[in-house]
C-alpha cells in the first residue's frame, strides 16, 4: 500500500483547527454575494493569489478580512458544514475545533448567532457523518483583558456546548501572562484551557502557558526545542503539542518541511500531533499535512500510525471512546 493510501485510509482526529480558517474562497464569494458584502478581490483566483505570507501577522490580516462577510447563523452553519463534509472525505472521525467569537462580536454579530450556527452544523456532522466533536472558544490575544472577560461572560449560557478556552492571534508582544486572570476565571467556570504558544513566540511563553494558564494542551509549541529543561517537563507531563506542518511552512515558521521539527520531537518522546490550523489558507487539510511531512521527513507507516494514535490520546474523548476509535 502506498503511503498516500495509508494516510487516506486511517481514521484520524483533528485537534488544532480554526473554523474561520476553513473559509474556502468559493464559499466566501457565495456568502459575500448573498449578504451584499464586498470582497476586495475580483475573483477566486485573485483572492487565492493573495495567500502569500511572510509571517503570522500577514496571514491574520487576510484571515480577519475574510471573516467579515459572515453575518447570519446560516453563514456559520454553512462554513462549519463545508469543513465537516470535506474532512469526512478524508476519514476524519473526531474534531476539536476553535472559534474566535471576538472576530464577530466586535463587528456587531451576536455571540449566539455565531455559536448556534457552528453548533448546529457540528450536531448534524455527528448524526449524519458520524464525526464527534468538541468546541473550543479562543480569545484573541491582541485584544485586551477586558474584552476577553466580556467574551467569557457571553459564553457562560453556552457552557455545556464549550469544552475549553484557548488563546490565539498575534503572539509576540501578547504573552500568556496577559490573560492569567481570564484563564483562572475560565477554569473556575469549568472550562479546560489550551493556548497557542511557541509558534513565533519564545519558549518562555510556553512556560507561562503551563504555569499561569494551566493548559492541558499546547497549540504549536515548536519553540520548546530551544529549551532542554522545558522539553524534559513536557515529556514528563506527556503534554500534547498540536503541530501544524503546512501552516508552519506557509507562515515561515519553517523554511522547508524537511526542517520541520516533528520527527525530532517524536524521537524525544514528546506527545506530538498533526493538524491543519487554517486549511483554506495554507493549502491542505489533514491528509495533505500528513503526506507533506511523511514525504519531507521520510516517515514510515509505523511513525504515521504513532502520530495518528497520539492525536486520539491527546483528544478529550473518554477512554472508552478512544478504544472504540483507535
Ligand atoms: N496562530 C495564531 N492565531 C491564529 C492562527 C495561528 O496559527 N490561526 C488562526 N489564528
Ligand atoms: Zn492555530
Amino acid at each position: 500500500k502506498s503511503i498516500e493510501k495509508f494516510i487516506e485510509g486511517i481514521p484520524k482526529t483533528e485537534l488544532h483547527l480554526h473554523i474561520e480558517g476553513t473559509f474556502e474562497p468559493e464559499l466566501m464569494f457565495e456568502i459575500a454575494k448573498r449578504n451584499q458584502k464586498k470582497i476586495p478581490y475580483n475573483s477566486v483566483a485573485e483572492l487565492k493569489n493573495a495567500y502569500k505570507f511572510n509571517n503570522l501577522q500577514e496571514f491574520l490580516d487576510i484571515y480577519y478580512a475574510g471573516a467579515n462577510v459572515l453575518i447570519t447563523e446560516q453563514d456559520f452553519y454553512d462554513l462549519t458544514w463545508a469543513y465537516l463534509t470535506k474532512v469526512h472525505e478524508q476519514n476524519v472521525v473526531h474534531v476539536e475545533i476553535f472559534f474566535d467569537p471576538q472576530t464577530h462580536t466586535d463587528r456587531g454579530i451576536p455571540f449566539d448567532t455565531v455559536i448556534k450556527g457552528i453548533r448546529s452544523a457540528l450536531e448534524d456532522g455527528k448524526s449524519k457523518l458520524g464525526i464527534t466533536y468538541k468546541l473550543i472558544m479562543s480569545f484573541l490575544r491582541h485584544l485586551d483583558e477586558a474584552s476577553a472577560f466580556k467574551t467569557l461572560e457571553q459564553a457562560l449560557p453556552y457552557k455545556d456546548w464549550i469544552s475549553a478556552v484557548g488563546l490565539d492571534s498575534s503572539e509576540v508582544g501578547n504573552p500568556p501572562s496577559k490573560f492569567e486572570r481570564v484563564f483562572a476565571k475560565s477554569i473556575e467556570e469549568g472550562f479546560l484551557t489550551v493556548a497557542h504558544a511557541g509558534e513565533e513566540g519564545p519558549a518562555e511563553y510556553i512556560w507561562e502557558a503551563l504555569d499561569l494558564l494551566k493548559i492541558v494542551r499546547i497549540d504549536h509549541g515548536n519553540r520548546c526545542l530551544d529549551d532542554a529543561k522545558l522539553v524534559d517537563r513536557l515529556v514528563d507531563l506527556q503534554m500534547p503539542l498540536t503541530l501544524c506542518p503546512l501552516s508552519n511552512l506557509e507562515l515561515k515558521v519553517v523554511q522547508d518541511l524537511k526542517e520541520h521539527p516533528i520527527a525530532e520531537m517524536m524521537k524525544k518522546n514528546l506527545l506530538v500531533t498533526v493538524n491543519s490550523d487554517d486549511p483554506a489558507y495554507f493549502g491542505g487539510y489533514m491528509n495533505e499535512n500528513y503526506l507533506g511531512i511523511a514525504k519531507a521527513l521520510d516517515l514510515s507507516k509505523e511513525q504515521i500510525a504513532t502520530l495518528v494514535k497520539n492525536s486520539f490520546t491527546a483528544s478529550w474523548l473518554t477512554d472508552q471512546e478512544k478504544e472504540m476509535r483507535i
